[in-house]
């Protein structure tokens, strides 16, 4: 039998106080994290994290710190003193999930300029930034039979050209930082630490309210699995790429999203 854990493992989830990060967060949890680190710009919503989620270890027999810090991963300097902060409270770090990001859709025309740059600087610079920093604790923590590893998570719009409700840097950003994951992956590898990229399809969460309230009907009968997705399937994914059994896995960006990057979007037209 094949047993996928983090056993042990210290792991930072990026955006980790809700939604897919939250969901990640729960996952190390349950397969045998030592400590996770938990960052959002809300510090009343990491300290509500750390509470259930070191609930949920304790209702399960698992011994598990959270360690809840604010940050805003969009602005340069608060992501160094968040760095800081980090490097003080932990000796090493097995894992670091790029998780943290925003969207924003408006038609074309009327599409703001400050939008666009709001969101590169969260989810590729804000990304970029926190793999330069942390990247040299990684490669302490790694080895070749058990590398560090590095999730970015992207997005299926990443990848499918069609609309996804007039997000246009948001689909420019998890472009491009689907392709510096890529890039990341061979300039890291040899130093024991794997990126592997998520490209996730559409799940209910926050950030996707508006599209999975308004388009319901299209997103799901244009899913070739016909339903959104699930936390557990994300859940499962990450916990495999960070697990001893996929350390040959490195640089690829692995669809969780039912098959839609095959046929991409209809319907949903914002220009
Ligand atoms: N849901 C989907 O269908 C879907 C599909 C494809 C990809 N994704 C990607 O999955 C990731 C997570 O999205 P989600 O759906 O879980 O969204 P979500 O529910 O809105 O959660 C986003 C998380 O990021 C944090 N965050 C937002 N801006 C931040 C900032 N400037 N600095 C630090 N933390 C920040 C949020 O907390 P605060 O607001 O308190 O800061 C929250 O913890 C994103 O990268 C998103 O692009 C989602």
């Amino acid at each position: 039998m094949v047993e996928i854990n983090v056993n042990g493992k210290v792991a930072l989830i990026t955006g980790g106080s809700r939604g897919l990060g939250y969901a990640i967060a729960e996952s190390f949890v349950l397969n045998g994290a030592s400590k996770i680190i938990i960052t959002s710009r809300k510090q009343t919503a990491c300290d509500q994290a750390k509470e259930t989620l070191e609930k949920l270890g304790k209702d399960n027999g698992k011994n598990v710190e959270v360690i809840p810090i604010a940050c805003n991963i969009a602005d340069e300097a608060n992501v160094e003193a968040f760095f800081k902060e980090v490097t003080s409270r932990i000796s090493k770090l097995d894992i670091l999930i790029a998780n943290a990001g925003a969207a924003y859709g408006e038609t074309f025309f009327k599409h703001p300029i400050s939008a666009v740059k709001k969101v590169l600087d969260l989810n590729v610079v804000g990304v970029f930034h926190c793999v330069k920093l942390f990247a040299p604790i990684l490669e302490q923590s790694g080895n070749k039979d058990d590398p560090s590893r590095i999730i970015i998570v992207s997005s299926v719009a990443a990848s499918v050209a069609t609309d996804f409700g007039g997000t246009y840097g948001y689909l420019a950003s998890k472009a491009g930082v689907s392709h510096l994951g890529k890039n990341l992956a061979v300039q890291l590898g040899p130093r024991n630490v794997n990126v592997n990229i998520i490209a996730p399809g559409i799940f209910p969460t926050k950030m996707s309210k508006s599209l999975v309230t308004n388009k319901k009907t299209e997103l799901v009968d244009g899913n070739p699995l016909g339903r959104f997705g699930q936390l557990s399937d994300i859940q499962n994914s990450v916990l495999f790429l960070c697990c001893k059994q996929s350390n040959y896995i490195n640089g690829i960006s692995l669809p969780i999203d039912g098959g839609l990057y095959l046929v991409g979007t209809k319907n949903l037209s914002k220009f």
